[in-house]
This record gives C-alpha cells, structure tokens and sequence, in this order.
C-alpha cells in the first residue's frame, strides 16, 4: 500500500530515514527542488534528485512523492529500550501526526494506536511532517501491548516515573484513557497544571512527559 508523501519536508523525512521505501518523487523545477535541498537538507540532495521526475506539483514546496506502507515492526510492543508511545482510540489525525512527530523527535522505539484512527491515514502523516518512516507506527489492540503501563492523565501523580521500557498510554481528545488500559496502570502520571485548566492538549502532554527531566 501507498500513501501520499506531500511536500518537502515529508519526502526529506522518508528518504532520510527509508529511502528504499519512497517512489515516484516528482518535483515542479529541478532547479527549486536543489535550492530547497541544499539550503535546509543537504544529505537527502542527491537521493532527492537522482529520483525526481518534473511534474505538476500540487504542494507549495513543489515537492512531492509516494511512499510505501512498511511491514509493521510488532517487535516493540513485547520488548523495548525507549518507551512505546500507546494513544487510546484517538479522534484527531492531526494531533496522532504531532505524537509521531514528537515521539520520533524523542527516541521512542515506536508509536501504536488503538481504536478505528487509521494511523497511516494521510492527514496523519501530514500531522509529521513524514517522521512515520522513523520509528514502527502501528495500529494494535491494547492487549497485544506488553510492559510497564503509565497512564497520563491529570488526576495521576506528577512525580510518578516513566521507565524507559515503559508502554506510556495517552486518552483520547474526549473520553482520556480507557477502563481496559486504565486497569492496567502500573503508575499514573500527571503534568501538574494551574486551576482552572482541564487538560492539555494529547500532543503536547505526551511532549511533555517524553522531555521532562532531560
Ligand atoms: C485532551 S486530554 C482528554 C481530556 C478528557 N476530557 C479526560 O477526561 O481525560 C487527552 C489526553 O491527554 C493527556 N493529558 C492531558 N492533560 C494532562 C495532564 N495535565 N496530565 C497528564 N495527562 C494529561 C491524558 O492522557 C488525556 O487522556
């Protein structure tokens, strides 16, 4: 299966990190595609070119490409050296896109989703600017996910410790974390907020927890 690799951004993330699996990059004007590549990405420049075809390009960085689904690695829901990043029936495809991109920024050993948000859809790997061909992105079940749960949610303890073969498991936009992975909670943690504030947004809670203390 293919997805849509739109804009520069996302094709540089794809062949920086999986080039064996982008396709068909087509570029509006060689000349900009080289300008844009030696400016902000020099190290995908020829990988970029050596590909590109000139096309019409409907991305206003005129870059564009197609990119394999990969095999998904099932290895990181058993066993990990980083935590796996677990979202709960998200709603929104742009904050999933914007877990993967912070999870990936932070070296987690992967990100999965539960629910019907198809984790691959192509508004989600908008929402990451392409940062799925860095880390395994997999749809599971909960009970396929093995590993030290900690639950984020507000009404957890704001000194609880993430371990770092933890299974950090995130609400969704609405209902928060499940009663299955609820149940399952080795610690629960919370990111202390001012009165009055309910919750912070999915993506930017997991920002936080993944960066705190570094
Ligand atoms: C928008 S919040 C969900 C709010 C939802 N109304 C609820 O009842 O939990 C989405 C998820 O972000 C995480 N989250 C948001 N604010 C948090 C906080 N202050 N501490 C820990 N986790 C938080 C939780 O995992 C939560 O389920």
């Amino acid at each position: 299966m293919t997805v849509p690799l739109e804009g520069f951004h996302c094709v540089k993330h794809a062949l920086r990190f999986a080039p064996h699996l982008v396709h068909d990059v087509r570029v509006r004007s060689l000349e900009q595609a080289r300008a844009l590549a030696d400016r902000l990405a020099p190290d995908v420049l020829d990988a970029l070119l050596s590909r590109a075809t000139v096309a019409e390009v409907g991305h206003h960085t005129g870059v564009e490409a197609d990119g394999e689904v990969p095999e998904p690695d099932l290895s990181v829901l058993h066993a990990r050296t980083a935590p796996l990043v677990l979202l709960d029936a998200p709603r929104s495809p742009g904050n999933a896109g914007a877990v993967v991109r912070v999870a990936a920024a932070a070296g987690c050993s992967g990100v999965a989703c539960t629910g019907t948000l198809d984790p691959w859809h192509p508004t989600v790997l908008r929402g990451s600017a392409g940062l799925h061909y860095a880390l395994p992105v997999l749809h599971v079940a909960a009970s396929d996910v093995r590993g030290p749960v900690v639950v984020l949610d507000a009404d957890g303890d704001p000194a609880a410790p993430l371990p770092a073969d933890a299974v950090l498991v995130v609400g969704s936009e609405r209902g928060g974390v499940g009663a299955e992975l609820r149940a399952r909670a080795d610690v629960v943690l919370a990111l202390p907020m001012r009165p009055g504030v309910s919750s912070l947004n999915l993506a930017t809670s997991v920002a936080a927890a993944l960066y705190r203390g570094r």
